[in-house]
């Protein structure tokens, strides 16, 4: 019987195929996130977090705001980051699409790292052993791991809990269990190996629920709340209910109220280019979202 982590692990490997064979030179991006929040619809899941769309330096967290004019360029080495969600359980997988060939061996660094931790991924097993594997897996191609970025483990309405699956042996020996659900996702680059925080994207989750004075605020909160709980939200899914007016004067009351927070975009310090690729797996049975013609 297939429960709500393999329908949801499922669901985002088949949506993410999608996405990725629609980043080419010239597509918009707002053209492969439509793709695959149409596609987890159709499949029965919801969006279980914003379709992250991260190209070159940038190695996460941006998301399109519903006019976005962003589009691809030949150059371009793109991460395409993403979740389908069933009741709160969430499959996250993510791929880089090299579309000028140049970074092959980036991409192989953080894909073949990827292939080490899942074999490596069983009960019992330090996540700091994980860790190691991926980075050194990642220098035998001559790059670097992003050491402030790491995978995670999943439980239902939280995309990141613990533990912290690291990039590189960063000493803690906690154990992974059967059973449990984690999402490993390398990432390799020719920069310094560390993100900085940029500026304020469109990626939002909900903190807590308290009184606001603000009315559109409140009547956002309680959209929020009972639509997304507490996994993250695009502040695009807001204006199909909302206009702009009040999603600007809303948004800001909560971030200064503390019921909502924001997510920077993540450049790497030194500008290098970043190659990413992710699975979740469930400890001790199977990569939940590889599917037919994935990674
Ligand atoms: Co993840």
């Amino acid at each position: 019987m297939m429960d709500d982590w393999d329908k949801a692990g499922k669901i985002a490997g088949d949506a993410l195929l999608v996405g990725k064979k629609l980043i080419k030179p010239g597509a918009r991006f707002i053209e492969v996130t439509e793709a695959i929040e149409n596609k987890i619809n159709e499949l029965g899941g919801k969006v279980g977090f914003p379709i992250q769309i991260s190209v070159n330096n940038i190695a996460a967290h941006y998301t399109c705001i519903y006019e976005d004019k962003s589009v691809f360029n030949e150059e371009d080495i793109v991460k395409l980051d993403m979740g389908a969600s069933c009741e709160g359980a969430v499959g996250d997988t993510a791929v880089t699409v090299d579309l000028s060939g140049k970074n092959k061996d980036l991409c192989k660094a953080s894909y073949s790292a990827l292939l080490e931790a899942i074999k490596m991924a069983k009960p019992g097993v330090p996540v700091c052993s994980i860790g190691e594997a991926v980075g050194e897996t990642i220098a035998s191609f001559g790059f670097k791991p992003i050491t402030n970025l790491s995978g995670h483990g999943l439980n239902r309405w939280i995309v990141h809990d613990k533990p912290t699956i690291p990039n590189y042996n960063n000493g803690d020996k906690t154990k992974l269990k059967e059973g449990q659900i984690i999402a490993i996702e390398p990432f390799a680059t020719d920069g310094c190996g560390l993100v900085a925080e940029g500026v304020r994207s469109f990626n939002y989750k909900l903190v807590k629920v308290k009184p606001v004075r603000n009315s559109y605020a409140r009547d956002l909160m309680k959209y929020i709340s009972d639509n997304f709980r507490t996994l993250p939200f695009s502040q695009r899914w807001l204006y199909t209910r909302f206009n702009k007016l009040e999603v600007n004067v809303g948004m800001n009351a909560l971030l200064r109220e503390g019921v909502i927070q924001n997510y920077a975009v993540l450049p790497e310090k030194n500008k290098g280019m970043v190659s990413q690729f992710e699975h979740t797996i469930r400890v001790g049975d199977k990569v939940l979202t590889r599917v037919e013609g994935s990674h």
